[in-house]
């Protein structure tokens, strides 16, 4: 793991974001294959998606989108939260960016 982030870890520690530190990377590897923009949207989803929860649950309900709609409408009900961080201009490239992985 690289250093940088290691000490973002360290310094955010809270135990849900712990947890989140811990599982981030698990999807990693499959991005290192996607086409751009996703790739780079990857990094945004990680900072956008972890705040809360860890990205088990994301990937976890991804298994049950069945469409592009499903994965936009979960990515709009998340930024509906209050102080989700989440902007309208992103909910196009995080979507795009968990589609992709719904249909490799
Ligand atoms: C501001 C905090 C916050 C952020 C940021 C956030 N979530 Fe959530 N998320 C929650 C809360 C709270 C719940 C549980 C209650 C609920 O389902 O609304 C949840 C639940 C979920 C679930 C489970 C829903 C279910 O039916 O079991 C998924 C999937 C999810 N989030 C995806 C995402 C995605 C994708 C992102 C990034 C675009 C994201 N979340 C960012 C707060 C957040």
């Amino acid at each position: 793991m690289h250093i940088r982030k290691l000490l973002a870890c360290g310094l955010l520690a809270t135990s849900t974001l712990l947890a989140a530190c811990a599982t981030t990377t698990r999807w990693d590897k499959d991005y290192a294959k996607a086409p751009e923009p996703v790739k780079t949207d990857w990094d945004l989803t990680k900072q956008r998606c972890t705040g809360c929860h860890s990205l088990e649950r994301v990937f976890l309900q991804l298994n049950l989108a069945k469409d592009r709609g499903d994965v936009e409408w979960m990515v709009q009900d998340m930024a509906a939260h209050p102080g989700s961080g989440i902007r309208q201009s992103e909910i196009q490239p995080i979507t795009d960016t968990l589609d992709w992985h719904r249909t490799q």
